[in-house]
This record gives structure tokens, C-alpha cells and sequence, in this order.
């Protein structure tokens, strides 16, 4: 932590409902509580939100993942911003360590939404002065943003775990083209090969590994993915991998453990070992998923507000 004691008196640290126990690590790392902030609905399930004290000129974090339930949670995150604009906050940074509606980037076929840049637009309409996040599903989604973007990445916290297994015969594993990167990230880290499955998604929930580009038989794979949701891509990749002759002796590493539908079942098969994640968002199957394993986040995300509120530089924690 860089910043200078005295100046964080000025600051005021919230998290709304979607992952309160992140947002009270964070508050502990940074020697602080949470702001007091009252959500409530009415009876037909809108919601209401009151800011307890006064942040009229203060620098104001708000921690919100935009996980399951995605759209409960953005709604309440615009409804916060929203109380805090209208208190007059001095400064608003929406701290969203998950980013939902990423993967609708792009338009894939005609006469489709781009919903990640329409996510964009509602915060900074909502009242969002700057945007903190992790590990975005694809980087380029901060140029949709007229508003400072500071992208975190778990991929130094993950890193780090991982140099603690033994990682001899050890490949890293990007499970589609556009994790290419982040695995080079890693392998950059720990100094491993890497190869690539070609992934071919053939509906909304289904996809379908094709093959593997590099050599992986007798080697201990490690799938590096930004995020787990149901768990078929992973598990595909594990069937890939075992067809070409990898050891059925597979971790999974991702930063955003969304975990629905199968993922548990999926995962739970017996060739994977470890599943290594951060807590971005909360982690509900570690009881169903036994090789689960959750590093922190919150003191990155802690350094990171810290640095904000103090004008230093934050370019250490981010994605290179
Ligand atoms: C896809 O582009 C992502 O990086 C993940 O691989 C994907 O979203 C994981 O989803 P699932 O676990 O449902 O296959």
C-alpha cells in the first residue's frame, strides 16, 4: 500500500448486495468498514437504496460484481450510483470485479445487441465517474467507456498459487484463441509452454472443442480461462486433451468462478485435480466442487482504490 495515512479521510468505501464478504475484505485491507448503505424493495421487488451518512464532496467506491443474478445486480449497482450522484459524491468509481454482459462484444450475426457497450453506457449515465475492474472478458471493452477504466488482473495473484504446485510436465492451456493471451501471461510467469485448443461454440450454452494446436501428449495440462460458467468448455477441453495424450492429471485456473448449471457435475470429473480461482465473485459450490481452491482478490483491489484516491499510479496492477 502506497498511499499516505492521512489522505483516505476523505474516502468512503460501499459495497452493494452481490458479494458483501469481497466488499468487506477489501474495507479490512484498507483498515476501514463499509459505508452504511440500506437496500431494501418494495413489495412488487423494485429496489431502494439509502446512503446512511453524508458523502456530499467525498471520493466514493462502490463494489458491485455483475454476477449472478446478473440483471438484480446491475440494477442495483446503476440504483446506488444513482443515490450517491444525487448526494452529491464528490468523485464515483464503480467497482465491478466482475463484469457481466461481456461477451456480447461484438455483433456476431446481424440484427444483435452489443450489451457489454451498452453496459457501459448505463453506468457512466447512471453515475459512474470512473470504473474499476479485473480481468475483463475482452480488454477492448474499456475503450467503450468515455470514462477512466483501471483494468486489474488476477493473473499475479494466480501466478503466484500456481509456483507452489509442482509443475514439472506442465503445459498451460488456452481453451479458445481469444485466451491466448492471458495463458502467455501465465506461461510469461512461470515459464511453461503453451498450447492452444481450437474452440468452435455452436450455440448460446453449447460448444465444441475441435482439436488441439501443440504437443501435449504425457504432459500435465493447466486450462487457463478468464471465466468458468457452466463448465463445457472446460470439460470439452479435458476430452480434447485426453484424446491427444495428455496425463489425466488436469488444473483449471480462471479468474471469474461463475459456476451455474453443471459446472459442479463438470468439473467434479475425475481427471481434473485443482480448479484455482479468485473470489471476483462469490463462490457458492466449494462444498459440491471439492478440488475448488479461492485466492483473494481484495488486497489488489484494495492497493488499487488506494492508489486511485491518492492520484498514484496504478499501471503496476494491470493487465500487460
Ligand atoms: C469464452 O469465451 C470464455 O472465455 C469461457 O471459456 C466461457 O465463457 C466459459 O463458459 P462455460 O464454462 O459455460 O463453457
Amino acid at each position: 500500500m502506497t498511499c499516505r495515512p492521512k489522505s483516505v479521510s476523505n474516502m468512503e468505501v460501499f459495497s452493494g448486495t452481490a458479494h458483501r464478504n469481497l466488499g468487506e475484505e477489501i474495507a479490512s485491507c484498507l483498515n476501514t468498514n463499509l459505508g452504511s448503505l440500506e437496500v431494501s424493495r418494495f413489495p412488487d421487488g423494485e429496489i431502494h437504496v439509502r446512503i446512511e451518512k453524508s458523502v456530499r464532496g467525498m471520493d466514493v467506491f462502490v463494489i458491485q460484481p455483475t454476477c449472478p443474478p446478473v440483471n438484480e445486480n446491475f440494477t442495483e449497482l446503476l440504483i446506488i450510483l444513482d443515490a450517491l450522484h444525487r448526494a452529491s459524491a464528490g468523485r464515483i468509481t464503480a467497482v465491478i470485479p466482475y463484469y457481466g454482459y461481456a461477451r456480447q462484444d461484438k455483433r456476431a450475426a446481424g440484427r444483435e445487441p452489443i450489451t457489454a457497450r451498452m453496459i457501459a453506457d448505463m453506468l457512466i449515465t447512471g453515475g459512474a465517474d470512473r470504473i474499476l475492474t479485473v480481468d475483463l472478458h475482452s480488454p477492448q471493452i474499456q475503450g467503450f467507456f468515455d470514462i477512466p477504466v483501471d483494468h486489474l488482473t488476477a493473473v499475479d495473484l494466480l501466478s503466484k498459487e500456481m509456483s507452489q504446485w509442482d509443475l514439472s510436465d506442465s503445459v498451460l492451456v488456452a481453451p479458445d484463441a481469444g485466451r491466448v493471451k492471458m495463458t502467455t501471461e501465465y506461461a510469461n510467469r512461470l515459464n511453461l509452454p503453451v498450447v492452444i485448443v481450437h474452440k468452435r461454440r455452436i450455440g448460446a450454452d453449447q460448444t465444441a472443442v475441435l482439436y488441439v494446436v501443440g504437443d501435449v501428449k504425457g504432459m500435465r495440462p493447466i486450462i487457463i480461462d478468464d471465466m468458468i460458467t457452466t463448465g463445457g468448455t472446460v470439460s470439452k477441453c479435458v476430452d480434447a486433451l485426453i484424446e491427444e495424450g495428455a496425463k489425466p492429471d488436469v488444473r483449471v485456473v480462471a479468474t471469474h468462478p461463475i459456476l451455474v448449471g453443471s459446472a459442479a457435475d463438470l468439473l467434479s470429473r475425475k481427471e481434473i485435480v485443482e480448479v484455482l480461482v479468485s473470489n471476483t465473485v462469490p463462490t457458492t459450490m466449494s462444498r459440491e466442487l471439492r478440488s475448488l481452491r479461492v485466492a483473494s482478490i481484495a488486497p489488489v483491489i484494495a492497493d488499487a482504490l488506494l492508489r486511485i484516491h491518492c492520484d498514484d499510479s496504478v499501471s503496476e496492477l494491470f493487465v500487460q
